[in-house]
């Protein structure tokens, strides 16, 4: 494994579970520099039983550092994973700053893990919202292209971070007790409502998440002629996203096809049970690493027989996420 690994962030939800997977993975005998900002500093973390203490991220952070796990914002991204590069680590980020930089691979190990080794120091980890709709789309599109996906998503708090996680508890306590729910991580309040997502909105109308999911479906699929267009919307949700995700294939498919494809395909699983009405949901998504995919029908308004309807539900903080970018790391070693 890695001699030495910082994680960048490491006090966020998705630094906490870069901890838990590194120990659950066995990434045993490294040392560790666990990095987040001056106000984090001193506190301690535990791995596999040994207390580490975290440091403020400065740029002499990364010496002798092999690996460096980056979930610390954007802008945090691209003031200092430069100098982690520079110090002769490999970066695998999970912000957006490199993502659509044609020298930074955008990886999905399950999709196109060649592509994690042709890195310049930098590998991006997707968006969320990508990660949990292409895992499942992929194996599909290997045998029957996809030409045309229409998203639209249930997205959790977590993807908006620790304090946003806060937020929606914080909020559902207060308005079960009559108090006033106080929005501060998110725009509007979360709890018992939902709202489009808060990322800002161009002169098209969509927003950046919304984009984000089309530009990086096309650049981790190598298809620029795949069309896709999606409705981002955050729910009150804790930790994993839900999906409908409507696709048009070149070639008639049908739902039993699907079925049988994506019960063998990795990182996902199957929950389609339409007697107990058994389908995907956020909570049995949540602390697996799997992205559950059913709802899977003929879709009734494409009568060429082209088109299927599917809901998924994935942890946003695992294959959303950290996880995604663990299996990154772990493709290098
Ligand atoms: P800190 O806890 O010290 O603020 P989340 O996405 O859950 O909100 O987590 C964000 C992570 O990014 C936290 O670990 C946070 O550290 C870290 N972070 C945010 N801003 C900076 C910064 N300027 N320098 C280093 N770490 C940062």
């Amino acid at each position: 494994m890695f001699d030495s690994v910082a994680i960048a962030g490491v006090t966020g939800a998705v630094g906490q579970e870069f901890i838990s997977l590194i120990e659950q993975r066995g990434w045993r005998g490294g040392r560790f520099r666990l990095l987040a900002s001056a106000r984090s500093a001193g506190r301690t973390v535990r791995i596999a039983g040994i207390e580490h203490t975290v440091e403020e991220l400065t740029e002499s952070s990364f010496t002798g550092v092999d690996l460096a796990l980056f979930s610390a914002g954007g802008g945090t991204s691209k003031r200092f994973a430069p100098a982690a590069v520079k110090a002769g680590a490999v970066v695998v980020d999970n912000s957006s700053a490199f993502r659509m930089d044609p020298n930074v691979p955008l990886v999905v190990p399950e999709i196109n893990p060649d592509d994690a080794r042709n890195h310049q120091g930098v590998i991006a980890n997707p968006n969320c919202s990508t990660i949990i709709m292409v895992t499942p789309v992929w194996p599909l599109h290997r045998v029957n292209r996809v030409k045309r996906i229409a998203v639209c998503t249930y997205q959790s708090a977590s993807g908006a971070g620790m304090r946003a996680m806060e937020e929606l508890q914080n909020q559902t306590r207060d308005v079960l007790d009559g108090k006033p729910a106080k929005p501060e991580a998110f725009p509007f309040q979360c709890a018992f409502n939902l709202f489009s997502h808060n990322s800002a909105i161009d002169e098209t109308g969509y927003n950046t998440e919304e984009v984000k999911m089309v530009r990086e479906t096309q650049k981790i699929f190598h298809d620029d002629d795949i069309r896709i267009t999606a409705t981002c919307v955050r729910v009150p949700v804790l930790r994993a996203h839900s999906e409908a995700v409507n696709l048009t294939f070149e070639n008639p498919i049908t739902p039993e096809e699907v079925r049988e494809i994506l019960s063998s395909a990795p990182g996902v699983r199957v929950v389609d049970q339409r007697e107990p009405q058994h389908f995907p949901m956020p909570i049995e998504a949540s602390n697996i690493d799997d992205v559950l995919v059913g709802r899977i029908r003929q879709d009734i308004s494409q009568p060429d027989g082209c088109g299927i309807e599917l809901f998924v539900s994935g942890d946003q903080l695992l294959k959303g996420a950290a996880l995604n970018a663990v299996q990154i790391a772990e493709l290098l070693t």
